[in-house]
């Protein structure tokens, strides 16, 4: 069985697109490979998350794994920084990676950006560190969304440069994984951009949401003065609820209103509250279990200590091959 491994950060509660881009995919992955999914808290310590903050949104993340269905018998589930090993493969890999390629990546550019009160190392080197998470258990496939695709260049370019130092075939190339064709964007309800957390509650819809949320998120969302002409193409904003509708309705729903919109007669509060019913029929199960979930913690912190053991079996492994090609000999 070829190996999978993905991540998400634990900044906030899952939205819709950290679903469709990821967590759809590896829920239906883990019957067909050998797969590691875990909790990226690592990472988001770039942010300065409150030591609080940052245990809510761990468990968050967890709890939210398996109420999408990932079932633990069947695959490993962990939190990163339970696996030490990963911040030691985090720093051989980071002796040859190369601060131009790394001011590169258009991740951190957007950080820069976004960010630019606190542009910390661990920002330089996120990819570095999503590589070692990667590497340590030389993985091939990669489910994520389409923001994440530079990531897995990146991870591609460190795994064979350790390869051809070492004069060694340890690591595996890995590609970013979606069972349809093309990766996915899911876009957000603000009319611009995919749907992130960092572009606003308002934004997104989270699988925690529940139906009154939804209802008030989808009507807010924002639209224009309705199409002037037969069959144009639709602006942005428009075009984006479509591509909502098209992942959470079924087909002849999006086609009604396509056609709608195609003859100038689509009346955008009907199709919004259509929408907004389609993501509730769709988060409904996932809520429920979330709030039956959040309440068994020792059921949490059982699934959270077998997923480190086994993640961390993989990961010694790993290490132990990489200790001593780089000469980390015991005398
Ligand atoms: P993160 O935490 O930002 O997002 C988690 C996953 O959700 C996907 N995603 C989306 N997909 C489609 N449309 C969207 N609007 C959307 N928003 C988020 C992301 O592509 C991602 O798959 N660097 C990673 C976490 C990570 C990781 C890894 C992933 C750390 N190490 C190793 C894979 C393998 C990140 O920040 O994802």
């Amino acid at each position: 069985k070829e190996t999978v491994v993905s991540g998400i950060r634990p900044t906030g509660k899952l939205h819709l697109g950290n679903y469709f881009g990821a967590v759809k995919n590896f829920v239906k992955m883990q019957y067909d490979y050998n797969c590691y999914f875990f909790i990226a808290d690592l990472h988001s310590l770039t942010t300065h998350p409150t030591p609080g903050d940052l245990h809510g949104y761990v468990k968050h993340v967890l709890v939210e794994y398996l109420a999408c269905g990932i079932n633990p018998e069947e695959t490993t589930i962990y939190v990163q920084s339970d696996v030490p090993e990963v911040a030691e493969l985090y720093l051989y890999l980071n002796m040859n990676a190369y601060l131009g390629e790394l001011e590169r990546s258009a991740s951190f550019k957007d950080k820069i950006r976004s960010q630019s009160d606190n542009v910390n190392a661990g920002l330089l080197t996120y990819p570095t560190l999503m590589a070692a998470d990667i590497l340590i258990h030389k993985a091939t496939k990669v489910p994520v969304g389409k923001d994440q695709e530079q990531h897995l260049e990146m991870t591609r370019t460190f795994g064979n440069r350790f390869n051809r130092l070492y004069n060694t075939d340890l690591f595996p190339e890995s590609f970013a994984f979606n069972y349809s064709e093309n990766l996915v964007k899911v876009p957000g309800l603000d009319g611009k951009g995919k749907m992130s957390k960092s572009s606003g509650e308002g934004s997104c819809i989270y699988l925690a949401d529940s139906p009154e949320v939804i209802r008030k998120k989808v009507s807010r969302a924002v639209t224009d003065g309705g199409p002037t002409a037969e069959n144009q193409p639709k602006p942005e904003a428009i075009q984006n609820l479509f591509d909502l509708m098209k992942i959470v309705s079924p087909a002849d729903t999006m086609a009604h209103f396509d056609a709608l919109y195609n003859k100038c007669e689509i009346r955008y509060g009907d199709f919004k509250k259509q929408l907004a019913e389609d993501m509730i029929i769709f988060n409904s199960p996932i809520r429920e279990k979330i709030e039956e979930l959040s309440k068994d913690t020792s059921y949490l912190r059982q699934v959270a200590k077998h997923g480190a053991l086994k993640a961390r079996e993989s990961a010694q492994k790993t290490i132990k091959e990489a200790r001593e090609l780089i000469g980390f000999k015991s005398f």
